[in-house]
């Protein structure tokens, strides 16, 4: 890739205010290629200091992915601002490590909510804009707890799963229109939702071919390939990125 592998792109990522976080590399890395990047994560997040680092090529906007009220407030922020979105990172996530037997369907409901509803309402805030220009990326966070259940936790692999299967379909609606849909599957990744420090890593890292857990930078480069002109005929696809932990 050069430096302007995303060059007149304009590209928004959830939950992309998190320090550390995979949302805010996929930032960092698409404006180094030269695209406009939307910040937008939840109103307490770090999402305003994110873009203030990234610098004049960022803006960060407010959002909540479960609203379907304020993915149409964004919409229309990014209509007016920029007339056009070419890529929309779906990132957004949260852990619960919990199984059958402790999950709470409150637990349940609010994992589904932003894990999966989050993903189905972004896509179908902007697929009709994308639609209409011909062209577009929309790139779904998944995960390893997407490709098995053995060892994941019930809500969180539930959501994965689902955002597999809602990647494939949108591929398929999407595709004579030019936009392309895949997903990307991480294994464990070290950032802010992995707690517990160099002693929770170190363990991981045992469990793990490649011997490492994965860096949120390794992420976004997979996800800038994914999003760039590079890839003109990958769509519907998922792509592992987990050491060969699920291999
Ligand atoms: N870190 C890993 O090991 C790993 C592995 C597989 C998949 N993932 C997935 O990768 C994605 C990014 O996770 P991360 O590891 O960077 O975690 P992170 O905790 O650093 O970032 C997640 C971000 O999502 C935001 N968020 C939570 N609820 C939201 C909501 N309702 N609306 C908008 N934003 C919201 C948080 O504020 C946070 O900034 C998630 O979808 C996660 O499930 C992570």
């Amino acid at each position: 890739m050069n430096n302007n592998s995303l060059k007149g792109k304009v590209a928004l990522i959830t939950g992309a205010g998190s320090i550390g976080g995979q949302g805010a590399a996929e930032a960092r890395l698409f404006a180094l290629e030269g695209a406009r990047v939307i910040v937008t994560d939840l109103e307490n997040s770090e999402g305003a200091k994110v873009a203030a680092d990234i610098g004049e090529q960022a803006e960060f906007v407010p959002l909540d992915v479960t609203s379907a009220v304020a993915w149409a407030g964004v919409v229309a922020h990014v209509v007016a601002k920029h007339g056009r979105l070419d890529i929309l990172v779906n990132n957004a996530g949260i852990w619960l490590a919990k199984g059958i037997l402790d999950t709470s369907p409150e637990e349940y409901r609010k994992v589904v909510e932003i894990n999966q509803t989050g993903v189905f309402l972004g896509m179908a805030a902007f697929a009709p804009i994308m639609k209409e220009s011909g062209s577009g990326s929309i790139i779904n966070t998944c995960s390893n707890a997407g490709l098995k259940g053995g060892g994941m936790p019930l809500a969180y692999a539930a959501s994965k799963w689902a955002v597999r299967g809602m990647t494939r379909a949108a591929a398929w609606e999407l595709a004579p229109f030019g936009v392309r849909v895949n997903a990307i599957c991480p294994g464990v990744i070290d950032t802010p939702m992995i707690h517990g420090g160099p002693e929770v890593l170190d363990m991981l890292a045992k469990l793990i071919p490649l011997g490492r857990v994965g860096t949120s930078e390794e992420v976004a480069r997979l996800a800038l390939f994914l999003a760039s002109d590079a890839n003109g005929y990958v769509t519907g696809a998922e792509f592992v990125i987990d050491g060969a932990i699920t291999a």
